[in-house]
């Protein structure tokens, strides 16, 4: 099956030109200009794509989404099957999800429970992290063996106390391993210990709304754990990944480092970008805001986008964790610590940057396509694979109207989640054609691919030991 896209412009993270990409099963054959005079043996492509006024760019890549987690007392809303057509219709073509080791069990049965959720299911390909909750003699050998399974990344927290926390020790263990096995750790750095104290202290107040979700989380807190693990890492002598960065104090760590040399990487998500402390207001309704890190005020994006244009951020991911407002978010009606954290998001991320970014002036097109596609496929051992326009790369590609605006709405999104936070943003810009290796999955605004055509990613070790972003 040969597939050519014509008239387009190839958008990647090194620049923008007119080229035709032909396609020959699941690669990309080759890129350049004319290519249906050159096909060489007279014969007609099986399917032509007329990309005239469109960019052609590589299938984004959401590095951080939460299919099926089971977390606050439920489970997040959308399964692989639901979730990953949803990111489809968004643009992204792969999705890495975290597994999670329950405490007690091995990392082996943790990865094996995600498997299971996710073989057969997926609309785009997908890998994995392993969330460590032990670290122990036990785990830490099995992380070799996860790193050589293509499982190469490891998520700890310095917060959620009783559920994922790890402390300092168990950390700088997990990092020192990393050293060895090239796997890379990723943090979600709140300092959770104080966070509760604070969080106890409010409740017993009366101050149980949503709201006080974002205030008890003072960006203080995030700032320390940032510069804490940082400095484990330094230590350790490893690379480190800070995931879903929301405030100010934290890039200020994370600058801090990089300035000094140390290979420190971070990621935000579009919530960051484009939501505010003030959505947690509003009574209840706030609830439909409430993840970790918290919304920030607002000034807080500007830093952020600030570090996107200077790389002391390098991926954009959603941190996609779906509850319903009603039967969900209601668990902590009359205690904001009992409302399960986390927000919907897979399928709109590539829309908001595109709109947010680059319509808006911000960033480039072609740091767009780095943010969300090349930087995550190098962080993630993925490149070039994936998250390239190259002879020889997968064929995930998007065909993506720059000119197109549609609005945001629970009523037309394909994630199974009854609320969109973005509701009634009008956007300008949306993925016309997508492929998934080779083959049309959305199309003319209708999904034509398949539950399973998706495949579990063996990834390399992460390119942040050359410190590549
Ligand atoms: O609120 C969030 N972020 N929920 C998902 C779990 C996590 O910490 O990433
Ligand atoms: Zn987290
Ligand atoms: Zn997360």
């Amino acid at each position: 099956m040969r597939t050519l896209i014509t008239n387009g412009t190839i958008v990647t993270a090194e620049g923008s030109h007119r080229a035709d990409v032909l396609i020959d099963g699941e690669t990309i054959a080759a890129v350049g200009r004319d290519l249906a005079a050159g096909l060489g043996d007279g014969s007609a492509p099986d399917k032509l794509i007329d990309a005239s006024a469109k960019y052609v760019i590589p299938g984004a890549i959401d590095v951080h989404t939460h299919m099926e987690l089971p977390f606050g007392g439920t489970f997040a809303k959308d399964t692989f099957e639901t979730g990953t057509r949803a990111a489809a219709w968004g643009g992204t073509t792969t999705i890495l999800d975290f597994a999670v080791q329950s405490r007690g069990k091995s990392l082996r049965e943790g990865l094996d429970a995600w498997h299971a959720k996710a073989e057969g299911n997926c609309a785009i390909d997908y890998g994995f992290h392993m969330i460590m909750s032990d670290v122990n003699d036990a785990t830490l050998a099995e992380m070799d063996a996860l790193v050589a399974a293509g499982v190469t990344t490891f998520k700890l927290f310095t917060a959620y106390p009783g559920v994922f926390f790890s402390d300092d020790g168990a950390i700088f263990r997990a990092m020192q391993r990393t050293a060895t096995n090239g796997g890379l750790i990723m943090m979600h750095a709140e300092n959770g210990l104080a966070i509760d104290v604070v969080a106890a202290q409010t409740a017993a107040e009366g101050k149980t709304d949503p709201y006080y979700h974002g205030v008890v989380r003072d960006p203080i807190f995030e700032g320390e754990a940032t510069n804490r693990v940082i400095r484990l890492a330094e230590a350790a002598g490893v690379p480190v990944y800070i995931v879903h960065l929301s405030a100010r104090d934290a890039l200020d760590e994370v600058r801090a480092a990089r300035d000094r040399g140390s290979a420190a990487f971070a990621e935000t998500c579009p919530q960051y970008l484009f939501l505010t402390l003030d959505d947690l207001g509003n009574g209840f309704e706030g609830a439909k805001f409430v993840c970790s890190p918290p919304l920030r005020p607002a000034d807080h994006a500007d830093d952020l986008w600030r570090g996107l244009v200077k790389n002391d951020l390098q991926v954009v991911s959603t941190d996609h964790c779906p509850f319903d407002f009603a039967g969900q978010k209601d668990l902590g009606r009359s205690d904001f610590r009992k409302i399960p954290n986390g927000l919907p998001g897979v399928e709109n991320r590539v829309d908001l940057l595109h709109d947010g970014g680059v319509v808006a002036g911000r960033i480039t097109r072609e740091r767009w396509v780095e943010l969300i596609s090349t930087a995550p496929a190098r962080m993630f051992g993925l490149y070039p694979k994936k998250g390239a326009v190259a002879v020889g790369s997968d064929a995930d590609l998007v065909v993506y109207d720059p000119a197109a605006k549609h609005t945001i709405s629970a009523s037309s999104h394909h994630m199974n989640v009854d609320y969109s936070c973005y509701e009634g943003r009008e956007v300008t810009g949306e993925a016309s054609v997508v492929l998934s290796r080779g083959k049309t999955i959305i199309e003319d605004g209708t999904y034509v691919g398949a539950k399973g055509d998706g495949r579990f990613l063996r990834r390399e070790p992460s390119q942040a030991y050359l410190r590549i972003a």
